[in-house]
């Protein structure tokens, strides 16, 4: 198919291709837009063929359910009750990288939710969604817009790279400020539980309310016939073509430990990338260096992780060593990437 490419500098000057794209959601089709977590692959959440064409885009597995897009906090057409700690959350947090998972109704297909009698809803927090939701006068199902395991992509052109001619339509906006994807908040159940660490961290979610918990299996191996609540949390995520460790412990021995891997690598012939921050990056003699950003700002470490693990492939990389960040904070949406795309494959040092 033949896709259409539209870069949105401003929402109000750009609004007629914003509407264009629209037409192709109203349509049953499906539009690549950019959102301030990654981007999406949205189509109609309440039309089940145009559903179906993100899994097909995609390649992804049809037991993992969709979270819908709205444009507006009104949400009531679409779950079954809104629970108090919910209505909370929406306030202090929408528009924004957090995603509340309710009962459903009856008007979200079963394909959008994957069979489950729940649904992930958020309001994202990028004029360009939030208008292209509007003018589509629906609500939108969008999962991140990367083929299937890839890493997420958080700037137009790595969506081009993964979906040009797979959809009808590709909105480019400016790279994705968070970097990774919403936190997920499953408040059907007592106390609510964070499926998935995301840019609102844990110590936001319980000054609102300090009952809500973790779920512990997000930062361990998936056990053998574990059934995640999250179902994506199953699936191999986030994987560059080539292998990731990650070196994980006190800061001069990381870097130490990173030394001595990339030489004895390099010796063999191997292509080495280290993903590392501007305060060790002189560290190192041997190697591809990707800086992700600042230890002392972690946002920025989040914002271009996904990026960095794509250049890694450009730059046909065999081996990929990370440093480790402390599982605080943003920490633990950054370890939880890269625990992923490493397959769990860390080095305590
Ligand atoms: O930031 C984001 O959330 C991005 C942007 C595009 O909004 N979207 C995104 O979607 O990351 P996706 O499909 O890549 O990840 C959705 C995750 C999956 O792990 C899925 O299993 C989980 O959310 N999920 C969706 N609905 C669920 C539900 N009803 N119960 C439990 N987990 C759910
Ligand atoms: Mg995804």
């Amino acid at each position: 198919m033949e896709t259409k490419f539209s870069i949105i500098k401003d929402v109000k000057e750009d609004e007629e291709k914003i509407r264009e794209a629209a037409e192709f959601i109203k349509n049953g089709g499906t539009v690549v837009f950019p959102t301030e977590t990654v981007y999406g692959l949205g189509a109609d959440a309440l039309n089940e063929t145009a559903v179906e064409k993100i899994f097909k885009a995609k390649g992804r597995p049809q037991d993992n359910p969709l979270i819908i897009h709205v444009a507006s906090k009104n949400i009531e057409p679409y779950v079954m009750e809104i629970p108090e700690v919910a209505n909370k959350l929406i306030n202090k947090f929408w528009p924004g990288p957090l995603t509340i998972i309710l009962r459903k109704k009856g008007i979200i297909p079963n394909v959008t939710s994957a069979d489950l009698n729940s649904i992930g809803i958020r309001m994202p927090d990028n004029e360009i969604a939030r208008k292209l939701i509007e003018l589509s006068n629906t609500t939108i199902a969008a999962p991140s817009a990367n083929i299937s395991g890839r890493p997420s992509p958080t700037d137009f052109q790595r969506c081009v790279e993964d979906l040009d001619g797979k959809v009808d339509c590709i909105l480019g906006g400016a790279q994705s400020d968070v970097g990774v994807e919403s936190t997920i908040v499953d408040c059907t159940v007592v106390p609510p539980i964070v499926l998935r660490p995301g840019g609102i961290t844990l110590e936001m979610l319980k000054e609102i309310d300090s009952s809500i918990e973790i779920d512990k299996a997000i930062m361990e191996k998936p056990r053998e016939g574990l059934k995640p609540k999250a179902p994506g949390m199953k699936y191999k995520h986030y994987a560059p073509n080539a292998k990731v460790t990650i070196i994980s412990g006190e800061r001069k021995k990381t870097i130490e430990k990173i030394k001595e891997m990339v030489h004895y690598n390099i010796e063999k012939g191997k292509n080495v990338c280290i993903l590392t921050v501007e305060e060790n990056v002189n560290e190192y003699t041997e190697g591809d260096c990707i800086v992700m950003g600042s230890i002392f700002n972690l946002a920025t470490v989040a914002k271009s992780l996904f990026e960095a693990l794509r250049k890694c492939d450009d730059l046909n990389a065999d081996l990929i060593l990370a440093e480790g960040y402390k599982e605080e904070g943003l920490g633990i949406a950054i370890m939880n990437r890269l625990n992923k795309a490493a397959g769990f494959d860390i080095i305590d040092v």
